[in-house]
């Protein structure tokens, strides 16, 4: 049998964008460089979507379908343990959580104002209340995905540290000498594809979006 990447190029590429992506929108966000905010955000927005989307049609692993349990087999997890090629059932709860919430926060921010100098691209397509709601939001949200990332870096230490699984060289390798996955990747060519028309509905959606009405 050969051993073929349990994370494939892309799903790796995608994460570790994340933490650096993230880095940049926190420091920006915090500082009010809102410009290069919205451009960084602009990237992760568009990786964030083309891994949902691969979630659907990428190699195996990166399926939804193939590692998505339902509470039950979470529960069980937590009481049995077991050994898993791809995401265990816990992993699976943090990467649909934490994809869904970055997601969240930068739809919440494309309609978002800081109600100094810079509103979101999208901010004027609904009513002022959407404006409220959509600012409060990214707030909000930026507080629950700021907890869910501390809980995904002390499970990783856990596992990496206590139970010595080389987690991080294997999300940074694709695979490990224990981990490896007996399914071929699917071409990148594919999450490129899919990362492209992703930029371009965003690209499409920003420029047709209407202007701040003149009163504002
Ligand atoms: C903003 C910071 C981060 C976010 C939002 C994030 C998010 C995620 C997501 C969504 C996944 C699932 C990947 C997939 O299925 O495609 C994942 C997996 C993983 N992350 Fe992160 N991550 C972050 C930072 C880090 C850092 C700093 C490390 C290591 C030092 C790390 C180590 C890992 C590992 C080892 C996995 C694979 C877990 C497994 O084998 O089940 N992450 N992360
Ligand atoms: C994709 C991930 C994103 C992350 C992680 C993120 C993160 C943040 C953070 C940390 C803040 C500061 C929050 C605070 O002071 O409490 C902020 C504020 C803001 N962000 Fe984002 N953001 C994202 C996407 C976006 C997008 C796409 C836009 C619009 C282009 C945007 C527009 C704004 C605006 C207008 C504010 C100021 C809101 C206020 O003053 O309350 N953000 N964001």
């Amino acid at each position: 049998m050969t051993a073929h990447p349990v994370w494939d190029v892309p799903s790796r590429f995608i994460h570790w964008c994340f933490p650096v992506g993230i880095g940049l929108m926190w420091w920006t966000g915090e500082t009010g460089r809102m410009e290069l905010h919205s451009y960084v955000a602009y990237v992760l927005l568009t990786l964030v979507t083309t891994r949902i989307a691969l979630g659907f049609v990428g190699s195996y692993h990166s399926r939804f379908h193939n590692f998505v349990v339902s509470p039950a087999g979470v529960v069980a997890y937590l009481r049995g343990g077991g050994q898993f090629v791809g995401h265990n059932p816990l992993g699976a709860l943090s990467t649909l959580t934490l994809l869904l919430l970055i997601l969240a926060q930068g739809i919440s921010g494309l309609f978002s104002i800081d109600d100094v100098s810079f509103d979101g691209p999208l901010a004027y397509t609904f009513d002022g209340q959407f404006i409220d709601l959509a600012t409060e939001w990214h707030d909000t949200n930026w507080s629950i995905l700021q907890l869910l990332i501390s809980m995904h870096l002390a499970a990783i230490a856990w596992y990496q540290w206590r139970k010595r699984q080389p987690m991080v060289q294997t999300m940074w390798r694709g695979q490990s000498a224990d981990r490896a996955s007996e399914h071929a990747p699917v071409h990148p060519g594919r999450a490129v594809g899919v990362g492209a028309v992703v930029a371009v509905c965003l690209w499409l959606a920003i420029i047709w979006a209407p202007e701040a009405p003149s009163y504002y």
